[in-house]
Formats: C-alpha cells, sequence, structure tokens
C-alpha cells in the first residue's frame, strides 16, 4: 500500500515509516519540519514539506501521490503548551485534523490511523484502564485528541471512513535511526539521560503519591512496539475488514507500570554509573497511576509488546543518543 505519513520527520512517524518500509509499503512523508527532523526521513520515502492544515497544499498531494491510507502523526503535544496557548492546540490538532480529513474525503481516502493518547482518560479512575473508561481529559492536549477522535467516529457513520485511533501511553526508545528529541524536552527518559550526559541532576516530581516507592507509575512502551501496531492497524483498515467498520480505538502500552525511581535505576544500569536527581515537588496534573488495559489491542489486532523491559527502552535510546547527538544534545546525523 502507498501510506501518508504525516509528521513521519517526528519521533514516532519517523519509526513508524522505517518500519512501513522495511514490510515493503511505500511511503509518503508531510512534514512542515517545525518539530520533525529531516535527517528522520529514510531516502526511500519521498518527503513533503508542507502542513496537514493547509487544505489547498493536500488537496494537490493527493491528487499526485494517489495515497491508499494516512497515518496521521502529526499534532501538537506538549501537556505544558496546551494549558498556556490552547489555542494552538485547537488550530492544529483540531481545525488542521478536520481539513486533512476533508481533503482525504474529497480524494475518496478512506482508511485513516490516528496518533492519540492517554491524555484522553484525564485522571483516570480506575487502572488499568480500558477503552470504555470515560474519557475526561484536563488539558487541552488531551481534549483535542478526544475531539478528533469524536470525528473520526461520526465520518465512520456517515462517510464510510475506516479509522483506528491508537491511545499511546508513554511511549520511550528508539530505532538505530530515529530516537527521541524535543526541544524543550520535557519527558522522563531524555531527561534522564541528558542528566547523565551533563552532571546536572534532574528534579524528580514528587514521592508522595500513593504508590509502592511514592513517585509515579507509567506504561512504558517502547517506540518500535508502537510502529508494528501501527503497521497492524493500517492493515485493519482495508475496505472488506469488519473490524473497521465503526471507528476502532485501541489502547497501546505493555499493561503495566514502572515508577519514576524505577526508570531512574534502570537508566543507571544501562549507562553504567548514578544519575544524579533530585526530589522535588509534585507536577501539576500528574495522575499517580496511568496503566492501559491492553486486552483489546491484543484480541482485535492481534498485537502485543515485543521489547516490554525498560533495559530494552532505556538501553536503544542511549544507544541512539551516543550515535546521534553531539555533547551539547544536538542532532548530528
Ligand atoms: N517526571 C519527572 N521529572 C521530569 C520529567 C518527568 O519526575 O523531569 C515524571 C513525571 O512527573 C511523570 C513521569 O515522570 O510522573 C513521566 O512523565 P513524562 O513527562 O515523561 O510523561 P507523562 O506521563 O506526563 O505524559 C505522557 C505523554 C503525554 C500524555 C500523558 C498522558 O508523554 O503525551 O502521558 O497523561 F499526554
Amino acid at each position: 500500500m502507498r501510506v501518508l505519513v504525516t509528521g513521519g520527520a517526528g519521533y514516532v512517524g519517523s519509526v513508524s515509516v522505517e518500519r512501513l518500509l522495511d514490510a515493503g509499503h511505500e511511503v509518503v512523508v508531510l512534514d512542515d519540519l517545525t518539530t520533525g527532523h529531516r535527517a528522520s526521513v529514510p531516502g526511500a520515502a519521498s518527503l513533503e514539506i508542507a502542513s496537514y492544515g493547509d487544505g489547498a497544499a493536500m488537496g494537490r498531494l493527493f491528487e499526485r501521490a494517489r495515497v491508499d491510507a494516512i497515518l496521521h502523526c502529526a499534532a501538537r503535544s506538549l501537556v505544558g503548551e496546551s494549558v498556556r496557548e490552547p489555542a494552538r492546540y485547537y488550530r492544529d490538532n483540531v481545525s488542521g485534523g478536520i481539513v486533512l480529513l476533508e481533503a482525504a474525503r474529497q480524494a475518496g481516502v478512506g482508511r485513516l490511523v490516528f496518533s492519540s493518547t492517554a491524555a484522553v482518560y484525564g485522571v483516570p479512575e480506575r487502572t488499568p484502564i480500558p477503552e470504555t473508561a470515560p474519557l475526561a481529559p484536563i488539558n487541552p492536549y488531551g481534549e483535542t485528541k478526544r475531539t478528533f477522535e469524536g470525528a473520526l467516529r461520526f465520518y465512520a457513520e456517515a462517510y464510510g471512513l475506516r479509522s483506528v485511533s491508537l491511545r499511546y501511553f508513554n511511549v520511550a526508545g528508539a530505532t538505530e535511526r530515529n530516537g527521541e528529541l524535543h526541544d524543550p524536552e520535557t519527558h522522563l527518559i531524555p531527561s534522564v539521560l541528558r542528566a547523565a550526559e551533563t552532571g546536572a541532576p534532574i528534579s524528580l516530581f514528587g514521592d508522595d503519591y500513593p504508590t509502592l516507592d511514592g513517585t509515579c507509575v507509567r506504561d512504558y512502551i517502547h517506540v518500535a512496539d508502537l510502529a508494528d501496531a501501527h503497521l497492524t492497524a493500517l492493515e485493519a483498515t482495508a475496505p472488506d475488514d469488519a473490524r473497521t467498520d465503526a471507528a476502532l480505538v485501541c489502547n497501546l502500552g505493555i499493561g503495566a507500570g514502572f515508577s519514576v525511581r524505577e526508570v531512574v535505576d534502570a537508566a543507571a544500569a544501562v549507562v553504567g554509573r548514578p544519575i544524579p536527581a533530585t526530589m522535588g515537588p509534585r507536577r501539576v496534573g500528574d495522575p499517580p497511576v496511568l496503566v492501559a488495559a491492553v486486552d483489546r489491542a491484543r484480541e482485535v489486532l492481534g498485537w502485543t509488546a515485543q521489547r516490554p523491559t525498560l533495559e530494552e527502552m532505556i538501553g536503544s535510546a542511549w544507544a541512539w543518543r551516543r550515535t546521534h547527538l553531539d555533547e551539547s544534545g544536538a542532532r548530528i546525523s
């Protein structure tokens, strides 16, 4: 199949592009390179530098590229920024997303896989969280993702769009070619590894939560496992596949959690020295525990995480940083 990957120069998008190419599919990457990296796009994929929210550009692209399916990874994705600048999130994640859907509809492209997030659940009543749990996002990031999921549901009913929304939990790790690099970096694992590189301590956000060691627990999932799930989800949008007769939603996680302290200890084992860290206050909006129920992904998509250990996730991220980043933390290859 020929797949359009929006955000294909970003972290999750680029690893998914690698996976699609490995599986023998053709890939067109769409990225405006505001947060993506040109170096992340393999030569075998073609790169279109444009925004998915530009209807005219999308119309021309669909006319020219003749894609069979869309993997929609592009989005604004920082929780804190979304609270400060909700307009940017509604404009890009919601309005931009609808522009993409409309261009696809006009071009007759009826298959889409969407990067959604555990942030749609807000602070869950219980964990592991099933897909049927109430959606109660507590920030504009989660709310805009929830809104787009809603559009997919009604586009399925009215127009027959086949879609899968994948609710990612905490994505981590790297392939040999692509890893996680944000500016600013707010995520735990790259921040821990940066602390190991620079010696500047990472601040840990609270140890007074109702968890075994007092720090927050998250369900970390290897980005390569996520990419496998994208491929499987794209296959599930085939025209005769009953799994997507209605819009499908699946959590993606390993179904188990690690605490912040466990992550720091695992990182110390990977890099071979202690990680400088200080204990600070709680970060506003952090739920104590977020763990995915993963039965639906297993039963419906036939997918389970193949790389569920912190050693694999942190080890691959560390190897990638040592190969692709310079001492200042900038990407060099
Ligand atoms: N943490 C620290 N210090 C840091 C960074 C993070 O202690 O410098 C802690 C956080 O408090 C949290 C854990 O590490 O307990 C993980 O934090 P991340 O920022 O890496 O990830 P989040 O769990 O906050 O966010 C993830 C996704 C979001 C998604 C959210 C759903 O990255 O996109 O889950 O709630 F919205």
